[in-house]
């Protein structure tokens, strides 16, 4: 399979032991809406950063105008039921994000719209700059969400938010979408990349193995009653106690010092 990408750009950045996966989507003509060559190619970038020992995160962002507004319109419109349900229409490229099991962070400046804000949604926690404006417009084409945003946003902002933007398409701005629980952090534009840079490099000092394990037991919280999340919680606590890393990390504390993590 070729490395070569079209529609976004790979990088590696980073200062910390591990580095990060820098994946920027880039179709500036569109908006960066989300036709298949961008979806297969950002699953490929993905997967590839997840694969590689030496990545500790990826950061996903677009533009200063658009992080995606939205999937692709030019290519949903010639789909009738058939087509869309035996191609799988949003679906086998933009579910990959869900295998990674390293944390993405979404930096978001500008329109995340549609699939645009689902995509941002299904990374781990979304940094926005104080131009990001969300929605899902879908409503306004005759459509609904389709790549999870009448399940996800509900879970990040509530059932009253979520059923607002979904069925009247208004657009929410970076205050309310942190307001509402959608977005981690708001910083001014110019700042967007500087603060996705120190919150991945923050990742990347760390030990891997309790990043992947804090992804996986904040995932359960979202798919398991409490009780079972809890215990999920509790097992891979106790497993974490087999890793070098839990006695390098302890020991620097008890020792005054850095740790340095091994990755294992
Ligand atoms: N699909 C295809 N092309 C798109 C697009 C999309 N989602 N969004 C923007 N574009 C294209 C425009 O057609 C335009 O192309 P041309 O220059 O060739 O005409 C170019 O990007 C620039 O867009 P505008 O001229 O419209 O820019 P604007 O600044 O006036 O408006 C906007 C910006 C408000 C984001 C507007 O482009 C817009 O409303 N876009 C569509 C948003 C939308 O409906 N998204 C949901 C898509 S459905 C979906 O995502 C389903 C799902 O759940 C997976």
């Amino acid at each position: 399979m070729s490395d070569a990408y079209d529609n976004i750009i790979v990088e590696t950045r980073g200062a910390a032991a591990l580095r990060f996966g820098w994946i920027t989507l880039n179709r500036p003509k569109a908006l960066n809406a989300l036709n298949d060559a961008l979806m297969d190619e950002l699953g490929r970038a993905l997967l590839s950063f997840d694969a590689d020992d030496s990545i500790g995160c990826i950061v996903v962002t677009g533009s200063e105008k658009a992080f995606a507004a939205g999937a692709d319109i030019a290519m949903m419109k010639p789909n009738d039921f058939p087509s869309a349900y035996m191609k799988g229409l949003i679906s086998r490229n933009w579910d990959t994000i869900r295998q990674v099991r390293k944390p993405v962070i979404a930096a978001v400046a500008g329109f995340a719209l549609g699939g645009g804000c689902e995509v941002a949604m299904a990374c781990d926690m979304i940094i926005a700059a104080d131009t990001a404006k969300f929605g899902q417009p879908e409503i306004k084409l005759g459509i609904i969400p389709g790549a999870g945003g009448t399940q996800r946003l509900p879970r990040a902002v509530g059932k009253a938010k979520a059923f607002d933007l979904v069925v009247t398409g208004r657009m929410m701005d970076a205050a309310e979408a942190e307001r509402s629980g959608l977005v981690a952090r708001v910083v001014a534009a110019d700042q967007l990349h500087a603060e996705a840079e120190s919150a991945a490099n923050a990742i990347c000092g760390y030990s891997l193995p309790s990043i992947i394990a804090s992804k996986e037991c904040i995932n359960r919280a979202y798919e398991a009653p409490l009780s079972e999340g809890l215990l999920f919680e509790r097992r891979l606590f106790h497993a974490l106690f087999s890793t070098v890393d839990q006695k390098e990390g302890m020991g620097a504390f008890l020792e005054k010092r850095k740790p340095d993590f091994k990755q294992g």
